[in-house]
């Protein structure tokens, strides 16, 4: 599976994670999550897709601006400030919404423009979730594969400004979902970025907290 679905597979990702919730209550705790676009035209739909389904958590993983059809994804290159200012702006009226527990690789919009822009709309960005409390994922699958993220500017902005950290595997196979070396390999980078170990927490302690999470 790549990583995108299509509303058609919706219900059957709904009834495997029951399913699987169902056999394994006694072992692990379970929750229905989704990883989710905001696109401004989609939002309404999306929402009104997701309502009968009970889903407990959703993340914000902004890969496409505006509404995504033909545009650019995030994750190429590219020196345009006014493409920075856009992911910037977009995200933060996406967790404006109230909708999302934390925010997945907040640094997969890759800029390659100068430092001092970047610096100051990441600043922006990072001050703003801080203060509505929303934690940023360093993504597993970036540290595994050595991708464009965690970008190392974007978390020691992340580090002066005090956000919440989480991990996120982003296992789009069943044996990334657990790594004791790429966890190792991202506990190096947290420490390079400045980030303080108390500053990282579990999904667990943000749904508790919030109540994000239905229970
Ligand atoms: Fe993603």
């Amino acid at each position: 599976m790549n990583g995108k679905m299509l509303p058609s597979e919706l219900e059957g990702y709904v009834d495997t994670v029951l399913d699987l919730k169902r056999e394994y209550k006694d072992d692990i705790e379970i929750l229905l999550g989704l990883e989710v676009e905001y696109l401004y035209t989609l939002w309404e739909p999306l929402l009104r897709l997701l309502e009968p389904y009970p889903i407990e958590y959703m993340i914000l993983g902004q890969h496409y601006l505006g509404n995504g059809v033909n545009a650019p994804f995030c994750g190429e290159p590219s020196n345009s400030a006014e493409r920075l200012r856009q992911y910037c702006r977009q995200t933060r009226e996406a967790l404006e919404t109230g909708k999302f527990l934390y925010f997945a690789h907040p640094d997969v919009l890759w800029y390659t423009g100068p430092g001092e822009i970047y610096e100051e709309e990441m600043t922006k960005l990072c001050r703003f979730c801080r203060e509505i409390d929303i934690p940023l994922e360093i993504n597993l699958l970036g540290v595994r594969e050595d991708r464009s993220y965690p970008c190392e500017h974007f978390w020691k902005i992340a580090a002066r400004e005090g956000n919440r950290v989480i991990y996120g595997s982003d296992a789009h196979r069943a044996d990334h979902v657990y790594s004791a070396e790429v966890i190792a390999k991202a506990d190096r980078f947290l420490e390079k970025c400045g980030i303080p170990r108390e500053r990282l927490i579990e999904v667990m302690d943000v749904g508790s907290e919030k109540d994000g999470i239905k229970k």
